[in-house]
């Protein structure tokens, strides 16, 4: 049996790197049977080292057997690029299935191009919906879904998405989250960065940490628009006169700072507000494991706190993660400026929110997922 994994944005290798070992504990486990060929093809919609071979060495991720460099570009240019270069390919390794992780436009690229070939698509995290037309990643979601054969979910609400949707139910399997699996299985060497130490928030290893709260934001509703970054700044000065603020900043938000010249006028210090580059997997892992709260734009941190148990305040106005507002650490705040500092306030005071992990968040969906594959793989 041959799969092709598609991978292209940083989102994706923490999703695929867990398949890998699976397929190939699967593969160790059952040397008489079948054997599952992977070709891991990268899209290079990320092509940075920062957002994208950093995670290769972070994840121990085998380097991408294909790289198709389509790079950046508007949502059609990026994904038809793909889509076009993709389907060589595809024409030339004929899969017996292609697997797309998450909700980016290389995601929706390599569903497209597989389909299109008749060939057979599983769809990891799928059913996810945040009912927001508007972010590009519900239209990848929507679609991708609505085009792939297996449908491998990450919680019981995605499941009940997608019966809503008419997608049938022998087509929808909920095994859990597989983002999960690499933080389990990344922690302890996670625990081990010298992060903190570069960032000067500790003196040595033994030494107490000096609190912070960390940051993301790169969705475009959040900085390509300077009113609504602005109103998360305001937030992010108040919230700073009584915590320091570490911000790992995307290359979209660096350009935006610099763009609208919000740099030069910031009203704290870079003692306060600690702008960094990117970072890799394990070092932004570790700063998440000893945050007092996290504020973020981005899905998989949302996730990742519940997980964790740190306190997350999301800066959007939807979730397609509700399981971490009912069951986890997150809170909705959008860009409100007083909601952030309230709720960032209210845990300063300790009375943030608790929570605890969803059902099948444990390290094993990879497995799951393998093990549904490989016994239906005549169907394939
Ligand atoms: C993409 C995903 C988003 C995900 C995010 C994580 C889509 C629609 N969006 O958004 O869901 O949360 O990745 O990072 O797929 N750039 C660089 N270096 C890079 C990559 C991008 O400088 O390695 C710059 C480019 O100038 C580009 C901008 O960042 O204009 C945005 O990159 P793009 O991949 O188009 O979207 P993201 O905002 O990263």
């Amino acid at each position: 049996m041959k799969i092709v994994l598609v991978v292209g944005a940083r989102p994706n290798f923490m999703k695929i790197a867990p398949l890998i070992r699976a397929i190939e504990k699967y593969n160790a486990n059952h040397q008489s049977l079948v054997t599952i060929h992977h070709v891991l093809v990268h899209t290079g919609q990320h092509y940075d080292y920062e957002m994208s071979q950093i995670f290769f060495k972070d994840l121990e991720l085998p380097q991408p057997d294909i790289y198709l460099g389509a790079g950046s570009g508007t949502h059609a240019e990026q994904t038809g690029k793909i889509m076009i270069e993709l389907e060589k390919v595809l024409f030339k390794e004929r899969p017996h299935l292609v697997i797309v992780v998450g909700d980016v436009n290389s995601t929706l690229a390599g569903a497209l191009a597989a389909v299109k070939l008749h060939i057979p698509v599983a769809h990891v995290e799928a059913g996810l919906r945040s009912y927001d037309r508007t972010m590009p990643e519900e239209i990848n979601r929507l679609l991708t879904d609505a085009i792939s054969d297996y449908l491998f979910t990450p919680s019981p609400d995605a499941d009940e998405n997608l019966r809503k949707e008419g997608i049938p139910e022998d087509k929808i399997f909920l095994v859990g989250d597989v983002m999960v699996d690499s933080l389990l299985y990344n922690k302890a060497r996670a625990e081990k960065s010298d992060i903190l130490e570069r960032l000067g928030l500790v003196t040595s290893h033994q030494s107490p940490v000096t609190p912070y709260a960390l940051l993301t934001l790169h969705r475009p509703s959040n900085v390509d628009e300077k009113e609504s970054l602005l109103k998360i700044i305001a937030a992010l000065s108040e919230i700073s006169r009584r915590i320091r603020i570490v911000f790992p900043a995307h290359p979209r938000t660096q350009k935006r700072l610099k763009e609208f010249d919000i740099l030069n006028n910031l009203p704290v210090t870079s003692l306060q507000l600690l702008i960094t580059e990117s970072l890799g997997y394990l070092d932004f892992l570790n700063l998440e494991m000893n945050a007092k709260f996290v504020m973020t734009d981005s899905g998989g941190i949302q996730e990742e706190t519940t997980v964790l148990g740190i306190p997350c305040l999301t800066l959007r106005n939807t979730t397609e993660r509700p399981i971490t507002l009912t069951r986890g650490t997150n809170i909705l705040v959008w860009n409100h400026t007083e909601k952030i500092v309230e709720e960032a306030f209210k845990i300063l005071d300790g009375k943030g929110k608790t929570g605890n992990c969803p059902e099948l968040w444990d390290g094993k969906t990879a497995e799951r997922i393998v093990e549904i594959l490989a016994s239906s793989r005549y169907n394939c």
